[in-house]
């Protein structure tokens, strides 16, 4: 191995800079070049390759972003823009290819892989929706600006004595909400794995009220939606002045925490160590707090286990 190539693709997330950087520096350190792919597969089909040296990493590791930029390529899903994305690689001399993205990206690594690409893929994601990982990278950074988005809201719905419906992102995943419902103390939590009943929820926020409550927060995942109309709804039932806020892309932005900095070094490290080792066609991930890594094809047949136990606590504690 000779030459290895970085990417980030799909969504961005806090800390795929310091990913990058982990990538690019462990590579050098073991006498590797290295090329930093920008606009992820989108630019990779446009040949948008540049050598990385150590200070092309310089004074990033606490910026959100990525330096490398990102896309979504739709034309990666069709295969001659994968042979002809495995011709420019070769055409580079590159050896192999590491990918920061989520599940779309990771998909793209493994159809590449059965072109003779070598590849391995870091977990770069907000949403946390990576079944073979504990964690993502970015997915820390996300529940802590979203979790200062809700103390603020807190103020003013107390101020108000009003209900504050909070929009989370996540996508399909729930895990975004969940986890800031705990951590921000909030009333509800409506998440894409779990039934809810809006009548059941209205009549908690009046036996709130009743009891004292000065504010109820109610948090809605992405993949639930509808915050707007379901204000409203709550507001008709209930009579209490409701608002709804979406966070969105505020959600992706911002100096990545230690949390992400340190699990993207660890990645970063781990993706070429795997690399040296001959091994292509993985991902690297945190289970159990020990760096993992699985064959790509299994990571993406894995079915994504619910936090059960995270969900009974939330629902227990916050009344
Ligand atoms: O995957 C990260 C994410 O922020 C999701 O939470 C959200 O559904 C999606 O990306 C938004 O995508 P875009 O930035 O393309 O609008």
């Amino acid at each position: 191995m000779n030459k290895i190539a970085v990417l980030t693709s799909g969504g961005d997330a806090p800390g795929m800079n310091a990913a990058i950087r982990a990538v690019v520096r462990t590579a050098l350190h073991n006498g590797l070049k290295v090329m930093g792919v920008e606009r992820g597969y989108a630019g990779l089909l446009n040949n948008e390759l540049k050598p990385m040296n150590r200070s092309s990493v310089s004074d990033i590791i606490q910026r959100g972003g990525t330096i490398l930029r990102t896309a979504r390529c739709l034309e990666f899903k069709q295969e001659e823009y994968r042979k002809k994305a495995a011709d420019i690689l070769k055409k580079n001399g590159v050896d192999a290819l590491v990918v920061i993205g989520g599940d779309g990206s990771f998909m793209g690594a493994k159809l590449l892989s059965k072109l003779g690409v070598k590849t391995i893929g870091l977990p770069g994601t907000i949403d946390n929706d990576l079944p073979y990982t504990d964690y993502t990278i970015g997915f820390d950074t996300a529940l802590n600006t979203a979790l200062d988005a809700i103390n603020k809201l807190r103020d003013t719905s107390t101020s108000h004595e009003r209900v504050s419906v909070v929009e989370i992102m996540g996508r399909n995943c729930g895990d975004l909400a969940l986890y800031a419902s705990v951590a921000g103390g909030a009333e509800s939590v409506l998440l894409p794995e779990k039934e809810y009943d809006k009548d059941e929820l209205c009549g908690l926020i009046k036996s709130g009220k009743a009891s004292g409550k000065m504010h109820n927060l109610v948090l809605v995942a992405e993949g639930i939606g509808g915050s707007e109309e379901l204000a409203k709804y709550i507001e008709s039932r209930t009579g209490i002045e409701t608002r709804a806020t979406i966070l969105g892309h505020i959600q992706r932005g911002g100096s990545p925490t230690a949390c992400d900095r340190v699990l993207a070094s660890k990645l970063g490290f781990r993706a070429v160590e795997l690399l040296l080792e001959g091994k292509t066609s993985r991902v690297v991930g945190i289970r159990d707090n020990k760096i993992i890594d699985d064959d790509i094809d299994d990571a993406l047949a894995m079915k994504r286990k619910f936090d059960e136990k995270l969900y009974e606590i939330s629902k227990i504690i916050s009344y």
